[in-house]
C-alpha cells in the first residue's frame, strides 16, 4: 500500500517551475501517491467521499503548494473545509485521521531570512502554518517539519536539482516514519 499521499495544489501549473519539478520527484518516489486538486476539481466541486477514502488509504498526507499570501491557494482551504468533516476527522467518533502524519511542502518567493522577526515577513514559516499544525492536533495527527523552498522565483537549475533531491529524501523519510516532527502524533 502506498503510504504517502501528496495533495497538490497550484492554480497556474502551466506557469509553475518549482512545484512542477517537485511534483515530478514526488511521482518518482516509491510509496507516494500524487493527487492534483486543481486538475481533479477545476470547478471546485470536491467529491468528499473520494477524498476521505484516499486519506484513509494513506498514513501520511503532504499538502504541496506555492505559498500564497502566507497561506495556501484557495482550493486547499475548500478541501480542508469540506473533507475534514465533524465525526469523521474530529469530534465524537471522528478518528479516521488519528495517528497519521500531516505535512506541508511549500515554495515561497521570499528568502529564508525574510521569515524571522528581523526579516520583512516577521513571522517564521512554522508560525504562519499554525492553522495547519493545529488542524493536525485537533484530528489526532502528528505534524512534520515543513519542506520549504525559499527564493522560489530566483532559483537556477542546479539549485532546483538540489531541492528536488532533498524533496525526494524528505518524502522517503516521511514514508519510512523517520521524518522530524514539529508535533508528534498521540499514542
Ligand atoms: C497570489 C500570490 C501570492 C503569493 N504570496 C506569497 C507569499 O505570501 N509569500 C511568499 O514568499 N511568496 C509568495 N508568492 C510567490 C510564490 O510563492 C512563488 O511565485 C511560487 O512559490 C513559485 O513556485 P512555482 O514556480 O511552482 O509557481 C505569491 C505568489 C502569488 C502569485
Amino acid at each position: 500500500m502506498p503510504k504517502v499521499l501528496v495533495v497538490f495544489a497550484h492554480p497556474a501549473f502551466h506557469r509553475s517551475r518549482v512545484n512542477r519539478a517537485l511534483l515530478a520527484t514526488a511521482k518518482a518516489t516509491a510509496g507516494v501517491t500524487v493527487h492534483d486538486l486543481y486538475e481533479t476539481y477545476p470547478d471546485f466541486l470536491i467529491d468528499v467521499r473520494d477524498e476521505q477514502k484516499l486519506l484513509e488509504e494513506h498514513e501520511a498526507v503532504v499538502i504541496q503548494h506555492p505559498f500564497f499570501w502566507y497561506s495556501s491557494p484557495a482550493l486547499v482551504k475548500e478541501w480542508l473545509d469540506l473533507v475534514l468533516e465533524y465525526r469523521w476527522a474530529y469530534g465524537e467518533g471522528g478518528d479516521k485521521l488519528r495517528g497519521k502524519i500531516l505535512a506541508q511542502a511549500i515554495s515561497a518567493g521570499g528568502p529564508e531570512d525574510a521569515y524571522r522577526r528581523e526579516g520583512s515577513n516577521f513571522f517564521t514559516v512554522r508560525e504562519l502554518l499554525a492553522p495547519y499544525e493545529q488542524t493536525a492536533r485537533l484530528c489526532g495527527m502528528g505534524y512534520a517539519e515543513a519542506f520549504a523552498v525559499h527564493g522560489a522565483n530566483h532559483i537556477d537549475s542546479a539549485e532546483l536539482t538540489g531541492w528536488t533531491q532533498r524533496y525526494g529524501d524528505w518524502l522517503s523519510a516521511l514514508r519510512d516514519g523517520s521524518a522530524p516532527l514539529w508535533l508528534a502524533a498521540p499514542h
